[in-house]
């Protein structure tokens, strides 16, 4: 074995320390800490601010030099008024969406998801025993059967969504949330369209103790996989990543039924992996970490060509993926033929063409 090989080994076998690491910091409240000290803090600033004894300052400053190398914090050498440099950190844009400010609402806090990605007894214990659930034949059951009511980082997603999409929104009347959860990105959706009339539709047990959200939204009961409350738009935002071809065909056949033949549109916020939109690298590798998350159920995260296969069984005519700034894209699912009705950042080529079947590039492409 080369001195190389033995290194990347080592780095491979040791990544989950980066998480622990991320993890260590969020709870000790150091992005918060730091924000408070004034965006600069030193360590015994940051040793105050957290209440920790003196005696720690070493392996606080191992912690943070460590996540520094990463891009979490960066590290500086400034001059103070004793005329010796000390080391100070600052907030970087990763750090600045892990601040956890209860009150300040313009903040996009990210540290509730990054726990949930990290927390030992579920999340990281699975992966860690995934070995042994690969090799039973007959395991069907996950330790994950219940389905996640919320998720922490939709108002961050949908604000990118709003920016990188906005225009599919604009003038839309109604809009129904299939397994919107509690309201979250419907919220932040009726937040830019006050007028827009919103139902989110759950299980019974997630609307029950879904939060009063008032104005414009409306909270239902029900099954997608029966029938979903008419609408300009179905939203189906990180659901159908959760469940098979078969599901996913059932569940949009009724999306497809409850929107307008001529100008509806389901709107599908989910992976597509590999698109070519924006992806870059880093983008790939957060995918397919994800992918790697959903083991931990039924689900897994689709390329287009998996994608276009389900679409076209389900029957709808078009479809047009929108790539965002974030893991995540939106495909905007037509039920009829393709009338261009705009021309943002459109994207689609996987698959073998289907002369009925025609992402919006194709169809623009075509004679
Ligand atoms: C992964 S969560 C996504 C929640 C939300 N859309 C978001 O992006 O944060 C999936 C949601 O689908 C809901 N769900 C599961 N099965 C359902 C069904 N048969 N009918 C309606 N909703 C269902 C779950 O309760 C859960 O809230």
């Amino acid at each position: 074995m080369s001195n190389g090989e033995q290194k990347s080994e080592k780095l491979l076998s040791l990544a989950h320390f980066k998480s622990a690491a991320i993890k260590c910091a969020v709870e000790l409240g150091i992005p918060t800490a730091i924000k408070r000290c004034g965006r600069t803090a030193t360590i015994s600033d940051l040793i105050k601010e957290i209440s920790l004894v003196p005696a720690k300052a070493p392996y606080l400053s191992r912690l943070l030099r460590f996540l520094a190398f990463f891009g979490l914090f960066e590290e500086d050498e400034e001059e103070f008024a004793s005329a010796k440099s000390k080391t100070v950190y600052k907030l970087t844009p990763t750090s600045r969406l892990l601040v956890q400010e209860a009150d300040n609402d313009s903040t996009c806090d990210m540290s509730h998801m990054l726990l949930l990605f990290t927390r030992p007894s579920t999340t990281v214990s699975t992966f860690f025993d995934v070995e042994r659930w690969i090799r039973d034949p007959t395991s069907t059951k996950t330790v994950f059967e219940a389905a996640h009511a919320s998720m922490a980082d939709s108002r961050f997603t949908m604000e990118v969504v709003i920016k990188e999409a906005g225009g599919y929104f604009k003038g839309l009347k109604t809009l129904t949330d299939v397994g919107g959860g509690h309201g979250a990105a419907t919220a932040a959706i009726v937040a830019t369209f006050p007028d827009m009339q919103c139902t989110v539709m759950d299980l019974q047990q997630v609307v029950s103790s879904a939060p009063e959200c008032g104005g414009t939204v409306k909270f239902v009961v029900g099954n997608m996989f029966e029938s979903i409350p008419p609408a300009d738009v179905v939203l189906l935002k990180l659901v159908l990543h959760s469940w098979d071809d078969a599901s996913c065909i059932k569940i949009l056949k009724c999306c497809k039924e409850a929107i307008p033949p001529t100008g509806g549109k389901v709107f599908n916020i989910n992976t597509v992996l590999g698109h070519r939109g924006e992806t870059s690298k880093h983008v790939t590798e957060v995918q397919l970490l994800l992918d790697l998350y959903m083991m931990r159920g039924h689900g897994f995260e689709r390329d287009e060509r998996q994608w276009k296969t389900i679409f076209l069984e389900v029957g709808f005519a078009n479809y047009t993926v929108i790539p965002l700034q974030d893991p995540l894209a939106m495909i905007v699912l037509h039920p009829s033929p393709l009338v261009v009705e705009m021309t943002v950042k459109v994207t689609g080529t996987g698959g073998a063409k289907e002369d009925s079947f025609l992402s919006t590039d194709e169809a623009e492409a075509a004679p």
